[in-house]
């Protein structure tokens, strides 16, 4: 019987984590769970007047904001607002744009090299310190990636900026770094079906293979950053056991992948689910070390990554203008737009480093060439908004 067959089960995990795990499997009991600790946070609002929204063209962000002349209305507490009611949030999120990959990878029609090198260029020059630029897959199974070479080798490397790319197999390693590849990611799943359908083996099997690579890559002094799929839900399977998520992301750690990214492949999961699955894999993976990756099926992936935020998550991936999808997730649609994202999080108060300004240029200039609007809400808003 293999490791999977026999999950972690809920012995395996720390005490305290089993009771927890017990609670938070259900969305209701969840918020039973912490009722305790909102009430105890709850945000004293000692302004008696009305607090309105106010639009500030500049940070791109509304914020509360006492309308009143009454000097009672203390302005920096309503300031502080976020925090009070939010729990520790991180300052800083790294976001790890994955349009130029997991984006295109979706698309039906040809997206020339040229427009791939010009988008990850302008990703780049919005702040984005983390672009996932390709893939070196088979382009049988995945067409639309198939000039990864070309892309790799076009791009002007600005110093201090990270190009993952994806790698199967050591073949793929091999192309990845032939191209000039400085950081690699294997992706796993926690569905078996899922495995069999994106990448033709078995968990273990792709384990096995991924040992390989992360080997090769340590020995090139290469970043390697891991995925697990279908972290909630599989197209086939239906719901996913925290337990095997965490399995997977515990194996891809221990195997020297710097970065485990959790992904909602069908975008299913609630912030309920989420937080089940996510206090599972940090049983096994240092928190620090986890990023979640929100395709947007549902409209839960905001509500998802805000309360990944809450359990100490700083690294969130998300695609520019919501492009994105898997050819081999039946129904999964984009990964959450990263305006969208960026929105959020300045408006909490987190920096990104990101100009949402240049970022929408960027999401302008795919959207344009795939000729369909910009996926972003957010960029929708704010385009019409600003136009004159
Ligand atoms: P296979 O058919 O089992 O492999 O595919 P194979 O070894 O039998 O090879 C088949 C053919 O592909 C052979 O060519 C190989 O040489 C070639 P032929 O001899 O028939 O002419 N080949 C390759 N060519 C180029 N580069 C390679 C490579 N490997 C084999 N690296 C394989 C197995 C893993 C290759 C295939 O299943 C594959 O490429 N799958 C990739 C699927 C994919 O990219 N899915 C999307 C990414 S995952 C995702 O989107 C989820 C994520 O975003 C997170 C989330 O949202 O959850 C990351
Ligand atoms: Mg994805």
């Amino acid at each position: 019987m293999s490791s999977l067959e026999e999950p972690l089960g809920l012995g395996d995990l720390p005490k305290l984590s089993i009771n927890r795990l017990g609670s938070l499997s259900s969305p209701r009991a969840y918020r039973r769970a912490e009722a305790d600790d909102i009430n105890n946070r709850k945000y004293n609002n000692s302004c008696n007047g009305s607090t309105q929204m106010v639009f500030h063209g500049n940070s791109h962000a509304w914020h509360p904001q006492c309308r009143q002349a009454d000097s009672s209305c203390d302005a920096v507490e309503l300031r502080d607002l976020p925090r009070k009611v939010m729990w520790d949030l991180p300052s800083f999120v790294k976001i790890v744009e994955v349009g130029p990959r997991d984006g295109l990878q979706n698309e039906k029609g040809n997206v020339p090299t040229s427009v791939k090198i010009q988008l990850i260029h302008k990703l780049v020059a919005a702040g984005l310190s983390v672009v996932e630029a390709t893939s070196f897959v088979s382009p049988k199974w995945v067409p639309q990636l198939a000039d990864a070479k070309e892309v790799l080798k076009g791009i002007q490397q600005v110093p201090g900026v990270r190009y993952p790319v994806l790698t199967p197999n050591l073949r793929g390693f091999e192309a990845a770094v032939a191209a000039g590849a400085k950081e690699i990611a294997v992706f796993a799943s926690a569905s078996e079906s899922f495995s069999k359908s994106n990448i033709n083996c078995t968990i273990e099997e792709s384990l096995v293979r991924y040992r390989d690579v992360t080997a090769a890559a340590k020995k090139h002094g290469l970043l390697i950053r891991g995925y697990v799929s279908c972290v909630i839900g599989c197209p086939v399977e239906g719901a996913i056991d925290p337990s095997k998520v965490a399995y997977v992301a515990k194996e891809l750690y221990n195997m020297g992948c710097s970065e485990i990214s959790l992904g909602d492949t069908i975008g299913v999961g609630t912030p309920g689910s989420v937080a089940a699955m996510l206090e599972a894999v940090m049983s096994f993976v240092p928190v620090d070390k986890i990023a979640v990756h929100f395709h947007d099926t549902y409209g839960q992936a905001l509500a998802n990554i805000l309360v990944s935020l809450q359990m100490g998550i700083s690294i969130v991936d998300s695609s520019v203008s919501g492009l994105g999808g898997c050819p081999y997730a039946k129904g999964a649609t984009g990964n959450v737009a990263t305006e969208d994202v960026v929105y959020m999080l300045h408006g909490l108060g987190i920096e990104t480093n990101v100009d949402l300004n240049k970022l929408m240029e960027a999401g302008d200039y795919i959207s344009r060439h795939l000729g369909r609007p910009v996926g972003s809400k957010t960029a929708a808003a704010l385009r019409k908004h600003l136009s004159p």
